[in-house]
């Protein structure tokens, strides 16, 4: 079941969500030898190291999570330097300035045990900075500063904020399509929703006053809303990021144009459910006769 995403060929379609299970060198570790995980992906780092908000700063139930993490991670140099990995490594960046992201991309870039760069624009859990990707102007010029000193080795991925509006679609993908990007991850959480607590009568998460970004099962039909258009208008390929929890939600991925998928919820609420839900995929793609990915139809 291998597939590719841009530069980087996988063994499978299935990989974690950066930010789950992604920030230590011993959650690396278990990464590399999880084989329900294609690819290794990293927490989004930053230029310095960071512990992250208060907590309690992560809440799940059945269909939904919230969390206002802030970027805990160790700082880009730990990730640049990690050491070779099994399957493709993936460091996700997060600065908080272009010029952040700048040298962090530069100083990835001769590093050879990673494979591809994933840039964040779209972290909403940042008090006080916008998520880049829902202001046009500034991706237009985050994207042309990465794109100068990008090594054309790396896989030059982006992750985007979901959007809601047709015409956003639009000028979202007249921009990237500018660009020498490889992959789309679609989508980041849902940012800025709030949980309440009844009995308590307060948000269930702690920072930035209970706001934080939505994932899980909820915001399946948002994901593949992005991910098909974005498969539509644009030449890269697509990661399908969104309300995964079993098999068949790979499959609905995969019918809107993802060329792989990652797993954010659904992992960090059980470290085997990378496993289970490739065995589950395989199960469901063979029971429609598939024998390669490339078979599925887009819908
Ligand atoms: C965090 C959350 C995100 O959704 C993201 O894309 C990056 C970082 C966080 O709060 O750590």
């Amino acid at each position: 079941m291998n597939t590719s995403i841009g530069k980087i060929e996988l063994c499978h379609v299935i990989m974690n969500a950066a930010g789950v299970r992604c920030i230590t060198a011993e959650d690396l570790s278990d990464l590399d030898n999880n084989p329900g995980c294609a690819a290794v992906v990293t927490k989004s780092t930053t230029l310095l190291s960071r512990v992250g908000n208060e907590v309690p700063r992560y809440y799940d139930t059945a269909h939904l999570s919230i969390n206002s993490s802030g970027l805990p991670n160790l700082g880009y140099k730990f990730y640049a330097g990690y050491p070779r990995c099994s399957k493709p490594y993936i460091i996700s960046v997060s600065g908080l300035t272009t010029e952040d992201n700048i040298t962090m991309i530069k100083y990835i870039s001769w590093h050879k045990n990673v494979d591809g760069i994933e840039l964040n624009l779209s972290c909403p859990n940042i008090e006080g900075k916008s998520q880049i990707g829902y202001n046009f102007e500034d991706m237009d010029k985050v994207l042309a500063a990465v794109s100068a000193v990008i090594s054309p080795r790396l896989n030059f991925g982006i992750k985007l904020p979901p959007y809601f509006d047709m015409e956003h679609f639009r000028m979202a993908a007249k921009i990237i399509n500018r660009y020498p990007i490889d992959t789309i991850t679609c989508i980041n959480s849902l940012g800025n929703g709030l949980v309440i607590d009844p009995e308590t009568d307060l948000p269930r998460i702690k920072p930035k006053d209970g706001y934080g970004g939505i994932g899980g099962s909820v915001i399946k039909p948002i994901a593949l809303a992005n991910v098909r258009q974005f498969s539509k208008l644009t030449k890269c390929a697509i990661i399908g990021c969104g309300g995964i929890t079993c098999g068949r939600d790979v499959y609905e991925h995969l019918l809107c144009g993802a060329s792989a998928v990652q797993i954010g919820t659904e992992f960090y609420k059980d470290s085997l459910a990378l496993d289970r839900i490739l065995l589950e995929f395989v199960a469901y793609i063979s029971e429609k006769k598939y024998t390669n990915i490339k078979q599925i139809p887009l819908c």
